[in-house]
């Protein structure tokens, strides 16, 4: 690392020119202070709510932080991206995407719709279109509901049942928080028990949308609705910092491959699909405005995290916990729009 750095070989060249840029940026963005916190998980509304941080690692294993870098929040929907990549590298794509699509909802996360039977509704438009013979749908196999993606909540839940199923639910947590520290290297990962409990307290909304998709059929088999649901909620309990955080997102940077310690966490292809998913889905609502915009594969959680990965670059972490009205942290947003004012990381 250090012949490359004197050669100038490292993936930022000028890394001080880079440092000095973004913490203008990071300072920019300090002003602004609208939003509010996420209030229906009391634990999460009593956080500070000026807290602002931001991290960067890259492939290269550069790293440097700005503000409050070190101070704890859970991972909430920001984990979603690295269950499914766990979950991808078990058992690979075809019989996770058995259960759950890969198209963008265009609504809420916590939305309660499925996608259903599009593919028929279509074939029956393009039947009346061509003025086909009407298409046979084999009636004893219909084709099953899935949720839209694997970042928003329905999606979520469903990957999370599929998480080393075979085993008893304190297994499966602790392969979870393993898995986190493997993507952290020696960075810190922990566990908040009063947001698991809150969260757990007032998911409603989660128990609604799993009962429903239960009577779809859209769960694997012997599932064990009630922990499911706990380990769901155990995973967005699971409690990291900043700085931490910026080398989960470097590892999806860098193929896989934690690039602090030299360890694959997941495979490539794992690891290409969780990048798509998070460049079409991660941003909720603002998903589309955000790939047309900043252009970058991203997933944003309601504690007010957020990641953003510039592939074979670099993994970049943010927290502030104001949200906007669609439950993404307002000065991430910001950020991710001034960066690509600044650096050409577009993907086009
Ligand atoms: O399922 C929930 O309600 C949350 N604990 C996870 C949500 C999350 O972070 C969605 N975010 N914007």
């Amino acid at each position: 690392v250090v012949t490359k750095a004197l050669k100038k070989q490292m993936i930022i060249p000028d890394w001080e020119r880079f440092v000095g840029d973004m913490g203008e940026i990071f300072e920019d963005v300090r002003g602004f202070n609208e939003g509010e916190l996420a209030t229906y998980i009391p634990q999460l509304s009593r956080v500070p709510p000026d807290s602002w941080a931001m991290s960067v690692c890259t492939i290269d294993g550069q790293r440097k932080s700005w503000g409050d870098s070190l101070n704890p929040f859970c991972l909430q929907s920001v984990s979603k991206p690295f269950t499914y990549a766990l979950v991808h590298d078990d058992i690979g794509p075809e019989a996770l995407h058995a259960h759950v699509g890969q198209e963008p909802s265009g609504r809420l996360f916590n939305d309660i719709s499925l996608d259903h039977n599009s593919f028929l509704e279509v074939s029956k438009s393009y039947e009346r279109l061509l003025d086909l013979p009407s298409f046979e749908v084999p009636r004893t196999n219909p084709r099953p509901k899935k949720p839209h993606n694997p970042l928003i909540n329905a999606g979520a839940i469903v990957v999370a049942s599929l998480l080393k199923n075979k085993t008893p639910l304190a297994d499966r947590f602790d392969f979870m928080i393993h898995a986190c520290r493997k993507f952290v290297g020696s960075g810190y990962i922990g566990f908040n028990n009063s947001v698991f409990l809150s969260e757990r307290e007032t998911a409603d909304r989660n128990y609604a949308l799993s009962y429903y998709m239960r009577e779809h059929n859209v769960f694997p088999k012997d599932l064990n609705l009630q922990d499911t649901l706990d380990l769901y909620f155990q995973i967005c309990s699971i409690e990291t910092n900043c700085d931490s955080l910026a080398v989960m997102a470097a590892t999806l940077a860098n193929g896989g491959v934690n690039p602090m310690n030299g360890e694959r966490v997941v495979n490539n292809r794992a690891c290409r699909d969780t990048l798509s998913l998070m460049y079409s889905c991660g941003m909720y609502d603002w998903s589309g405005q955000f790939a047309f915009h900043v252009g970058l594969p991203a997933k944003s959680g309601v504690s007010g995290d957020m990641i953003i990965v510039i592939p074979n670059v670099m993994g970049i972490a943010l927290y502030s916990p104001r949200l906007d009205k669609l439950g993404n942290t307002v000065r991430g947003v910001k950020f991710a729009e001034q960066l690509v004012q600044k650096y050409n990381f577009h993907n086009y």
